[in-house]
């Protein structure tokens, strides 16, 4: 049985989180979703949102769970008896900061807990949480970004109803 954790923000979720989900998902027997709680950042959705959204565009995928988490990956994957970390990698530039996390998180698992990097589908390159939160706040159009219950939740947080 190979679990795998895919942790992030997932401020909110978009197109190229779920591309990578639904990948995931086919590659490992068990995959857990882990949505980052960090008390020192002000996400637009609460870490109860983040994680019902998600729940909610992946309830068609059996093996997969959602779950959040605070503090480090390292001692979360441990807890539940994970050994791989999953993430997207959009261009070459994610891939500094990528190697770095996937690094330390080996260095400070002392080698338990491995990266697993799945290149984005091209068609979601350029998405990302904030770009999707700048439309929003714009009331652009979300149709090639998010899942229509995404769309909704951000329009309402923006105040467009
Ligand atoms: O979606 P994001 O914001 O790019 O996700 C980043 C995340 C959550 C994967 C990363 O910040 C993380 O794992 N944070 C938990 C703290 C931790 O374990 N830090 C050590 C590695 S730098």
């Amino acid at each position: 049985m190979k679990r795998a954790v895919y942790p992030g923000s997932f401020d909110p979720l978009t197109y190229g989180h779920l591309d990578v989900i639904r990948r995931a998902a086919g590659i490992f027997d068990e995959l857990t979703v882990a949505v980052l709680h960090n008390p020192a950042k002000s996400p637009l959705f609460s870490v109860e949102e983040r994680v019902k959204i998600i729940e909610d565009v992946t309830k068609d995928i059996p093996n997969v769970t959602v779950d959040w988490f605070t503090g480090l990956l390292v001692d979360y994957a441990a807890s539940h008896d994970i050994s791989v970390s999953v993430r997207g990698l959009r261009a070459v530039t994610d891939f500094e900061y990528e190697l770095q996390v996937a690094q330390t998180n080996r260095l400070l698992s002392q080698g338990k807990l491995d990266t697993f990097f799945l290149t984005t589908s091209l068609e979601y390159a350029y998405l990302s949480s904030s770009v999707v939160k700048e439309i929003a706040e714009f009331h652009g159009n979300l149709d090639r970004c998010v899942p229509p219950s995404v769309e909704q939740k951000l329009y309402e947080k923006f105040g467009h109803t």
